[in-house]
């Protein structure tokens, strides 16, 4: 592995052998780490840049949200009460993903050693079946599975959350709501690109006159206050009576509702059923560090470990960045762990996948003699598969740590942009489409071109399939970094190379998150890239290896944090590719 990340940042260097030369670069790391505090004082800045702080750190797509965090540990809470507040404080700054109608992933790793991951996806209603978006030829009924109230999963987030903080935050419900239910009875100002989000999507909120009263009333300016009086109600709900405040009563009847309404298929009993699972993260290793990462019903953890297992074979490092023998490295375990994911991997309940096996080390090694260092493996040579329909996708991840040490990871989801574009009326909140994320047809490709199998098929109270992989890396025992990002099948590829920057390239965090990326996901068999990602030369080396290159405007949307032991230190970075915060403390 290279050098130490922020060594480099910081200008310093690697310890010398002699103590006194150890000493000399310590003082040196923490004079040049005080200069860099004092020079990034306002602590919240543009994305893409590396915001560093002494106590904690928030980092997300909204900076209201990011703020909102900040501000919760700052009066005294902890990152977990400070990821519970930045949740619902999405829900209502950040339409696009952050929601109470949708799912999420929270991985939890306390200073004491305790350990979670918390499983809020959304499951598929009791009346659900394998067949329910196919025609009578099954056929598949186009957009069926993404728009409207029949394309919600019972939601899982509002469940997810409060236990996170019932179990390990320390601040009451009231408290870590009040940010979100200010931000909802005030209002706030549109930024620029918020307004003009709004806008972009007025066509397709015009599909549903629930959802034109809350985003599109009257035309949206930069400058415009926005309020959202019925979803201060449900969010008022939620901290007077908890997961009541949600799943059943007020609330519960306007989903129900609006699922009549719009030939959705969750009922009342769905919705009191609802539960999420508090399950042990997946723990894999690179090199000397460990990873803590979330198990199925996510696919991401199990893809990122075993493709963490197979590229530990080989001196990254040296093969060095961004090199064709690096890329095409990358692109033959991306290609074997989503094939694999493809034959495996559903909700555990109703599937029995071989986690251990898929995650071991030796079958990393049986994958990895597969490789060809000269050519690039056909996807139908691993695993057949299927065509892909072309869709964009949207999820959100954030990164909280705070002063003691604890560490929350959260990726959360409508999935499509702004979900299936229905809002609940009376409620405020929009549904998520996330029965997308099933198998609508074994070998039909959903959204994000991804192939399904029939262990992934629709079934009553199933969880479906998701590629979200909130993950904080430990060394030494004690967290070092806690990273994911949206982009639906890029996800776990997104992740893998930002973990890789840092281990293996030594790049300083802003750099590791803003570097090119590049995604293969078997099929298509695609090898996908964003423009700066690889120039002429490396383009023609990887195409004469074999590979079909496709470009890419922007490949995920990291939002971490990375703590300098040396320095005690947290740096935090929001992506240049989207318009996050971070903000220390
Ligand atoms: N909805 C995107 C995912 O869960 O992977």
């Amino acid at each position: 592995m290279g050098t130490p990340p922020f060594e480099e940042a910081l200008n310093t260097r690697a310890p010398a052998r002699r103590a006194s030369g150890r000493r000399r670069c310590a003082v040196l790391a923490r004079t040049v780490v005080l200069l860099f505090l004092a020079a990034s004082a306002a602590s919240a800045q543009k994305p893409g840049a590396l915001v560093s702080a002494r106590r904690g750190m928030a980092v997300s797509a909204c900076e209201r949200a990011s703020a909102v965090g900040a501000r919760i540990m700052r009066e005294g809470g902890n990152a977990v009460d400070a990821a519970v507040a930045m949740g619902f404080a999405l829900a209502v700054t950040y339409p696009s993903a952050g929601n109470l109608g949708g799912g999420a992933y929270i991985i939890i790793r306390m200073a004491d050693g305790r350990e979670a991951a918390i499983d809020a996806r959304e499951t598929a209603p009791a009346a659900a079946t394998a067949t329910m978006y196919l025609d009578a030829t099954g056929a598949v009924l186009r957009n069926a599975s993404l728009r409207g109230p029949r394309a919600a999963g019972v939601p899982g987030s509002v469940d997810g959350l409060l236990t996170a903080l019932a179990r390990f935050g320390s601040l009451d419900r009231a408290r870590v709501l009040a940010p979100a239910l200010e931000l909802a009875d005030a209002g706030y100002r549109l930024k620029k690109h918020e307004a003009m989000f709004l806008e972009s999507q007025r066509p397709a909120f015009a599909e549903f006159p629930s959802t034109l009263r809350v985003y599109g009333a009257s035309p949206h300016r930069e400058g415009s206050r926005f309020r959202q009086p019925d979803l201060a109600a449900a969010l008022r709900r939620i901290a007077r009576e908890g997961r009541d405040g949600f799943y059943l009563g007020e609330t519960a009847e306007y989903i129900v509702r609006q699922m009549r309404e719009g030939g959705g298929l969750i009922t009342h009993a769905d919705l009191a059923g609802y539960s999420c699972i508090v399950r042990k993260p997946l723990h894999g290793s690179y090199r000397d560090r460990e990873l803590l990462t979330m198990p199925p019903s996510s696919a991401g953890g199990i893809g990122l470990v075993q493709m963490l297992n197979i590229l530990e074979r080989h001196d990254i490092a040296g093969m060095g960045a961004g090199t064709p023998a690096t890329l095409h490295l990358l692109a033959e375990a991306m290609r074997r762990a989503y094939a694999d994911r493809w034959k495996y991997l559903g909700d555990p309940a109703y599937v029995d996948i071989p986690q251990e096996r898929l995650v071991s080390k030796d079958y990393a090694g049986n994958l990895d003699t597969s490789i060809d260092a000269a050519r690039a493996t056909p996807s139908a040579a691993v695993r057949p598969g299927g065509p892909a329909r072309e869709g964009g996708g949207q999820t959100t991840h954030y990164s909280v740590a705070d002063r003691w040490g604890n560490a929350v990871s959260v990726t959360t989801t409508l999935n499509s942009i702004c979900g299936g574009k229905c809002v609940v009326d009376g409620a405020g909140f929009l549904l998520n489409n996330e029965m997308d994320d099933f198998t609508i047809k074994p070998g039909e490709a959903n959204q994000f071109g991804l192939v399904g199998s029939d262990a992934n098929r629709i079934e009553a109270g199933k969880r479906m399939l998701s590629s979200m992989t909130p993950t904080i890396v430990l060394r030494g025992g004690a967290v070092e970094l806690i990273l994911g990002s949206p982009g639906g099948s890029t996800i776990t590829t997104t992740v893998l190379q930002v973990l890789l920057n840092i281990l293996e390239f030594a790049m300083p965090l802003d750099r590791a998150v803003s570097a090119p990326r590049m995604h293969h996901q078997w099929m298509p068999d695609s090898l996908y890239h964003e423009p700066r990602a690889m120039d002429r030369a490396a383009a023609a080396t990887l195409a004469a290896m074999g590979h079909v290159l496709k470009e890419r405007p922007a490949i995920g949307r990291v939002d971490a944090v990375y703590y300098h032991a040396a320095s005690a230190t947290w740096f935090g970075c929001s992506d240049r590719r989207g318009h996050g915060a971070a903000i220390g403390y």
